[in-house]
């Protein structure tokens, strides 16, 4: 939270509060987040020796130096200009998954050159024309090795965030004095712009004309991108792309247990970071019912809240298989600019371990061994009528 902090302090005031704005106008749903996670308690035993234990954990197959993992970010470059590219060769060089968001200012290629062995990809829903958009990206993304596809689907419309329109960012889109002026009050963001240009969503120019302005490309996904991929249409994805197939956005366990049956192979638990709707459930709350519900048959991963080692713990310790941040690595890079997400990601990971010394784990499998109370916890109790 020191990073958050000095992140504002050094941010121009559209960057900051578009990374950090939800939804609703008093960021309840962000609070909540925060709050479900501190609340969880874990015990911890003693009696035998531990010394600093590993992180390393697989992923769909894969090894990484830690369950641990950036969440898809649109338009990063407008937190922080050449977010993608810091984000991506942290990543790489730490060894965890980085997951491009289509909105990004580095096409699929570039970011496949400078994170090869982490790189994921997340889609939203392109469908007009047959979904052209859609199934294209999916082959570039094969083309490129990307090792794993991320569907989000939790966007079935539009949302406003007061913070972003407040900051003049928003709704719509016009680069005015205003925005200008905010954006040389901080010398960090325009030395990033200077050395990486302005921010375009340069990922889906092969759809759209290449010079088009931030304002063209903002009219560009209104027209072409939206909704929530249907059942079918998830089916559909499913037989385009033969590598792991995520589904971002769950909260139900019966959606879980529907698209585990349509043959995906991991579940992101999220609820957008607090960004679409302020009342939904923290996700960590939303995570121990579909756990039992999918009972190890797919991989689960939770975002939302994340802060800290002891998150990514609290996580594994519930049933998931790794967690993953979005705002914590945007506040690395508007605190400590190129060298933030390396930071955060030697945070995360040393947290974790000393996390796991604490409760007297020697590895990440032993925390669900751990007692825990999670007093915000839904259970399959809970949903009984509607399973
Ligand atoms: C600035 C910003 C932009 C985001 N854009 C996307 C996006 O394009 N696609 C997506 O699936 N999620 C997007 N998310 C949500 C993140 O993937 C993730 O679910 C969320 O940030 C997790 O919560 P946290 O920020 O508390 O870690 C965005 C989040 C932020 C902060």
């Amino acid at each position: 939270m020191d990073l958050r902090k000095r992140a504002r302090k050094r941010l121009p005031n559209f960057a900051f509060e578009y990374l950090d704005g939800g939804a609703g106008g008093a960021d309840n749903g962000i609070a909540r987040n925060w709050g479900a996670f501190d609340a969880i308690e874990m015990i911890p035993r003693y009696g035998k020796v531990i010394t600093p234990p590993p992180t390393d954990c697989t992923l769909f197959g894969k090894a990484y130096s830690a369950p641990v993992g950036v969440s898809p970010i649109g338009g990063p470059s407008t937190a922080f200009p050449g977010a993608e590219r810091y984000l991506a060769a942290a990543a790489q060089t730490a060894r965890i998954p980085y997951t491009l968001g289509v909105l990004s200012a580095i096409t699929i290629e570039e970011a496949a050159k400078i994170a090869p062995d982490v790189l994921w990809l997340q889609l939203y829903r392109f469908a007009k024309n047959e979904h052209k958009i859609g199934m294209d990206l999916v082959k570039r993304a094969a083309a490129a090795g990307v090792n794993a596809l991320v569907l989000t689907w939790d966007t079935p419309v539009r949302t406003t965030r007061p913070r972003e329109v407040k900051s003049g960012i928003m709704n719509p889109f016009r680069l005015n004095n205003r925005l200008r002026l905010d954006a040389i009050s901080s010398p960090p963001w325009l030395l990033s712009m200077m050395k990486n240009g302005i921010p375009k969503f340069v990922s889906l120019r092969p759809y759209m004309d290449g010079n088009a302005s931030l304002a063209e490309a903002a009219a560009f996904m209104r027209r072409e991108q939206g909704g929530a991929f249907t059942w079918d249409e998830i089916a559909r994805y499913r037989d385009a792309w033969n590598g792991p197939l995520v589904i971002k956005g769950v909260l139900h366990p019966a959606d879980a247990d529907r698209a585990v049956s349509l043959g995906i192979d991991g579940l992101m638990i999220t609820n957008h970071g607090g960004r679409q709707i302020d009342a939904l459930p923290a996700s960590i709350d939303a995570l121990p019912a579909i756990a039992q519900q999918v009972d190890g048959r797919v991989t689960i991963i939770v975002d939302s809240g994340v802060r800290s080692g002891i998150d990514v713990a609290r996580c594994l310790a519930l049933g998931a298989d790794a967690a993953f941040a979005g705002k914590a690595f945007l506040w690395s890079l508007g605190a400590l600019g190129e060298r933030g997400p390396a930071h955060m990601i030697d945070l995360l990971k040393d947290e974790l371990s000393s996390t796991l010394g604490q409760l007297g784990c020697a590895t990440i499998d032993e925390l669900r061994k751990v007692k825990v109370r999670h007093p915000g916890a839904y259970t399959l109790a809970d949903f009984v009528r509607e399973m």
